[in-house]
């Protein structure tokens, strides 16, 4: 397995551009089993999770050619409507063909995801919403059993804003018989996304984007080609990164009204967010202290929990302690004893992180369990003076970021893939 190896200390200048965003283009894959033709998708980040849904459509019975940033997915004449354990293992995104499935062939056998590193993630809402839509689920073998002859719309509810859930619920609703309306979904720029691909495709959906997203199904729909947004926590985790390290970065393609949120929180701290034609320039002295301020994840627009673990290394940089309080899954400070061995003094009492900055850090050999822990683990060792770090476990990197090392070392940081190490 690789490394990432950072000689930290250097200042960040320069500028990158963000990619599309992954957690986009998954749902978007997964519409393309809603219609019958070849559907394009461009400004696909060249991600392992892509790679993984490609394969996955593959297995259910699509052609698929994947040159990212361009992804095409046709038929390629016998369906498969069955998601095996294993792929759903390795993503757990999977459970998105669940939806499109059994609104397209009526029946859908879909390997029910298992917990994962940052909680247990339960997908009781989506079975609940297609029951609701008139599918019958029944549970065996480890596998979702779902069998419709034609969904019908109907209200849901849901109990809590679920991404993956509301964008399920969204695809099946779209070739139901009828009018759908999902109530209290997740508001994520992600969904709003996948509402423009299937008002494309020729449903009427209204409202995504919104808690209350009203959905006209059709008895077909049509294969698109659409480009994707720019991925909103690959452009906060680079805002990060240039505030951690300190210097003046020019990042291309953040979508700034995206991350309102986690742009207030830099201001508060004393970083300087502006925007400057198509890029967000971030500038910060690194000689100059920053603030420590408090941070409450929260669906969207709140601060997303896929920011929070990069923002905590920002606040090991603050004079004084910032309170960083989880709130979307039970398990997400995972990064906290890796960071702690570099040096960084962080309590954790249950849902909340007393991040005491201004520690002496140093560079140490860490490894992640999760995707948004390893890139906090890789800003950590941007901002030491002392020692090289090594970021173990890079396949969790390469599950959502496009060329993180690279795109590092174009804004001048001592960053490298070493293969083959960890
Ligand atoms: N939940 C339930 N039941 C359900 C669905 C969700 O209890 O049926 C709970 C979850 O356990 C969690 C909360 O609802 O406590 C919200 O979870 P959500 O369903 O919104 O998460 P998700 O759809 O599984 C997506 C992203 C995650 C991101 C979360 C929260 C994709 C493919 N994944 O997951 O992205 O953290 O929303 O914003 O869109 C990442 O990119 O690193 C990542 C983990």
């Amino acid at each position: 397995m690789d490394v990432i190896r950072i000689r930290g200390g250097k200042r960040l200048s320069g500028k990158i551009r963000i990619s599309g965003a992954k957690n986009a283009a998954l749902p978007i894959l997964c519409a393309t089993l809603l219609s019958e033709g070849e559907s394009i998708l461009r400004n696909v980040p060249a991600l392992k999770d892509i790679e993984t849904t490609s394969e996955l459509l593959r297995v259910l019975g699509r052609r698929v050619a994947l040159d990212a940033p361009v992804v095409r997915v046709g038929s390629s004449g016998e369906a498969n409507p069955e998601a095996p354990y294993e792929l759903v293992k390795q993503m757990r995104a999977s459970i998105m063909v669940l939806g499109p499935l059994v609104a397209r062939y009526g029946t859908a056998r879909v390997s029910l995801p298992g917990g994962c590193q940052i909680g247990s993630r339960p997908v009781d809402q989506h079975l609940k919403g297609l029951e609701a839509l008139g599918a019958t689920i029944r549970l065996q073998g480890g596998y979702i059993h779902a069998e419709c002859k034609r969904l019908r719309g109907a209200e849901v509810v849901f109990d809590m804003p679920t991404v993956t859930g509301t964008e399920n619920l969204m695809m099946a609703a779209a070739l139901a018989k009828g009018r759908t309306t999902l109530v209290n979904c997740a508001r994520e720029p992600e969904v709003e996304e996948l509402g423009r691909v299937l008002n494309k495709m020729g449903a009427r959906v209204n409202g995504a984007g919104t808690d209350v997203i009203h959905i006209e199904g059709r008895d077909e729909l049509d294969p698109f080609d659409h480009a994707i947004i720019s991925d909103r926590i690959e452009a906060g985790t680079y805002m990060v990164a240039a505030a951690a390290a300190g210097g003046d970065v020019m990042i291309e393609g953040a979508p700034l009204e995206d991350l309102e949120a986690v742009v207030a929180k830099l201001r508060q701290a004393g970083v300087e967010v502006g925007r400057e034609g198509e890029c967000v320039r971030v500038r910060r002295d690194p000689d100059k202290p920053l603030k420590a301020v408090d941070v409450i994840t929260a669906p969207h627009p709140g601060f997303p929990t896929d920011m929070q673990a990069q923002f905590m290394v920002l606040m090991c940089q603050a004079r004084g302690t910032s309170r960083i309080v989880e709130t979307i899954f039970e398990n997400r400070f995972m990064h906290v004893p890796e960071l702690r061995r570099m040096g960084c003094a962080i309590d954790v009492d249950g849902h909340t992180a007393h991040v005491h900055g201004g520690q002496p850090m140093s560079g140490a050999k860490v490894m992640a369990t999760d995707l948004r822990a390893s890139a906090s683990l890789v800003i950590a060792g941007l901002t030491v003076t002392e020692g090289d770090t090594e970021v173990l476990r890079v396949y969790h990197l390469d599950r959502g970021y496009e060329f993180m090392e690279r795109k590092l070392a174009a804004l001048g940081a001592d960053a490298e893939r070493i293969k083959g190490q960890g």
